[in-house]
């Protein structure tokens, strides 16, 4: 019998032990969020974002720029947010305008302001296994989400599916520090089937509906989707074909309710760390 993997309740556990402790600190965490950007998911993430710090007691400032931003204006806006003593965490929500740097802006973000973990520093302190200041949200929040259902790594194979900046090149590094033995597969992959069916653990991260199809998993496998994609009737979907696909693993993520919610989980948890840091507690 199949268990889901429940991002929702987990999330709401750690939030909840989050709003907590903040409620005896005098001063609270403070989350300052970028959004350059026009695209309609990126605005629900941002606002998502926003209120979950707000309810959990954290405070938060975010900062809409129409397609008129510059990258100098951006810059200028980092060195403040790097400057001002009362920000804890910096997240500039990607992507940006198609017109600005992304990778110059996430240079420039303070690496122990830097709640998303992007900043060159963290992601070299990430590969190397040397304590970043801040973990990369979503792979911190499947690898929490895994934890909570004491799923083992060590040893395990993970087939990490997708290579994106945000998710999958983090993730294959944090799965490896956790010690299991880990594959990237990616567009240019050939016969992916063959590689996703040797999967202790699967990880889909790609966009694309219906990538994963009940054939490509081995039976008991941990199946877990990071894809989002707005359907044209409103509705949310993963990558994996999850009515068959729950047939044949021991463990899956549902979409929506799975790394979703982790992922603002572990953003919270990034600002409330780096909170701590930098207050020397
Ligand atoms: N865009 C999609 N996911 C993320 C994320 O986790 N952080 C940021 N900053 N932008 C994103």
């Amino acid at each position: 019998m199949v268990q889901i993997l429940d991002g929702k309740i987990t999330a709401t556990k750690i939030l909840e032990g989050l709003k907590q402790k903040t409620s005896t600190l005098s001063k609270k965490p403070y989350l300052a969020v970028i959004l350059a950007n026009d695209d309609d998911s990126s605005k629900i993430y941002v606002n998502s974002k926003e209120k979950t710090s707000n309810s959990i007691g954290f405070k938060s400032c975010v900062y809409r720029f129409d397609k008129n931003i510059t990258q100098g204006e951006l810059i200028k806006l980092i060195h403040e947010l790097n400057q001002n003593p009362d920000i804890n965490g910096v997240l500039v929500q990607l992507p940006l305008y198609s017109h600005l740097d992304e990778n110059q802006i996430l240079n420039l973000i303070d690496p122990k302001k830097d709640v998303d973990g992007f900043n060159p520093i963290n992601i070299g302190k990430l590969n190397s296994n040397d304590n970043p200041y801040a973990v990369c949200c979503t792979p911190k929040g499947i690898v929490n989400l895994l934890r909570a259902y004491n799923i083992e790594l060590a040893g395990k194979h993970a087939v990490v599916v997708g290579r994106s900046n945000i998710v999958g090149k983090p993730l294959c590094s944090l799965l490896t520090n956790e010690d299991a033995t880990v594959t990237l597969a990616h567009s240019k992959t050939k016969n992916l089937k063959a590689i996703t069916k040797t999967a202790d653990i699967l990880i889909s991260a790609t966009g694309t509906t219906n990538l994963i199809t009940s054939d490509m998993v081995k039976k008991g496998a941990v199946v877990v989707d990071v894809g989002i994609v707005r359907m044209p009737n409103g509705k949310i979907k993963g990558d994996v074909d999850f009515e068959k696909v729950k047939n044949i693993a021991s463990f899956i993520t549902p979409v929506p309710g799975g790394v979703g919610p982790m992922t603002i989980a572990s953003l919270m948890e990034n600002t409330f760390e780096l909170y701590l840091k930098q207050n020397g507690i």
